[in-house]
């Protein structure tokens, strides 16, 4: 089998993290969501694995950051979209890459429980044309959408139901036979213009095809929004085995809970789990509360900030509010100044947005 990962695309909602880097490759608990796609394809077993990735500076940030796969074990043949015409057109320019090989299909800013071993080994041993993967939410309207029949079979996808039928929406894992190349031949773009990758599963169930439906009953997290990031960022870190590589003053206290990376000093400050600190970070007379995760080179001094993530080379120092619920980007400075006027100064991005208390 062969996996296909999607990468490309805008990344609007994540705006203006996204203006200077792949939205696949901000990191949840201090790892790229690219790279944990990858870990989770190469655990179950497959090697040769097609990026699809944007035409603009992301997608050669993507491939700067990824390579050739070495470091995985996996081989990788990148596939540029020109524009983001839609998840079932990256399967059309993906056809040579593909052949006739049963493939999995994974969106690359999706994090799911517990990796995709069994999903794929249910598949690789099945005779079904396609499986995809459904999970129960809450607010089924913002999602594709199942409906299912009594014996379980699937009676039909709806992108985004104004109404829906059902609670089960589709994760972004989707695994296919060589059929799915005359589906997405067949379809037409959706209102949106873009070429729906339910409206080609849509065609299989209408040719009678076998499209299998598989419950997933753990978490999953497509972490297009900011909130979304911060929510699978909370999950990944539950999971994570502490450890303290780096160095913990004799005045600071670390609960347990805490991933302290090679050369990260904690000095004189509490820091409560699960949280992750990353290599050759400073926290300084500080407070980090749960699940926070400081990317590598940063400095947090006499400041606190829990449930947020902040990424690399960016420093708080001496903000007087607790800062939490954020997203920090990279190279980012928050201080506090004695310049007059006593007035908030800030360079904020286009698309930013600032909570003010
Ligand atoms: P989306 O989150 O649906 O789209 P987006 O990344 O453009 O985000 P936004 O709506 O915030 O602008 O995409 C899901 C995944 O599929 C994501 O990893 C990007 C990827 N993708 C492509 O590679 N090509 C495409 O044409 C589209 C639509 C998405």
């Amino acid at each position: 089998m062969k996996a296909l990962i999607l990468s490309g695309g805008k990344g609007s909602r994540l705006y203006p993290l996204t203006y200077t880097n792949a939205k696949q490759l901000i990191p949840v608990a201090n790892k790229p969501v690219l790279f944990r796609v990858i870990e989770a394809i190469r655990d179950a077993g497959i090697s040769d694995i097609g990026i699809i990735i944007g035409s603009g500076e992301n997608g050669r940030r993507v491939q700067n950051a990824v390579g050739q796969g070495k470091r995985w074990g996996v081989d990788i043949t990148y596939i540029v979209q020109e524009a983001p015409l839609g998840l079932a057109h990256c399967v059309i320019i993906a056809q040579d890459f593909l052949g006739d090989d049963r493939f999995v299909m994974f969106l690359g800013d999706n994090v799911i429980e517990g990796g995709i071993s069994n999903l794929i080994s249910d598949f690789r041993d099945s005779d079904h044309n396609c499986q995809i993967v459904l999970t129960p939410v809450q607010e089924p309207q913002h999602y594709g959408v199942a409906e299912l029949n009594p014996d379980r079979s699937i009676k039909r996808l709806v992108e985004k139901p104004r109404e829906p039928r059902s609670n089960l929406a589709l994760v972004g894992i989707y695994m296919f036979d060589e059929n799915v190349h005359s589906a997405v031949q067949a379809i037409k773009p959706s209102w949106r213009g873009e070429l729906e990758i339910t409206d080609a599963i849509q065609w299989l169930v209408e040719q009678d095809y076998n499209v299998h439906p598989y419950i997933h009953r753990g978490w999953w997290i497509d972490t297009g929004k900011p909130i979304d990031m911060l929510a699978a960022n909370s999950k990944v870190l539950e999971e994570l085995t502490p450890r303290v590589d780096g160095f913990v003053d004799k005045d600071s206290q670390v609960d347990e809970r805490v991933f302290v990376e090679t050369g990260a000093q904690i000095i004189n400050s509490v820091v409560r789990g699960p949280t992750i600190i990353g290599k050759n970070t400073r926290i300084v007379n500080s407070y980090v509360g749960p699940f926070t995760s400081i990317y590598h080179d940063c400095l947090v001094e006499d400041a606190e900030i829990e449930h947020s993530l902040m990424l690399e080379h960016s420093q708080i120092i001496d903000v007087p509010t607790r800062i939490t619920d954020s997203l920090i980007g990279r190279n980012v400075e928050m201080h506090h100044s004695e310049l007059k006027p006593r007035a908030l100064k800030v360079t904020l991005g286009d698309n930013s947005r600032l909570g003010l208390v």
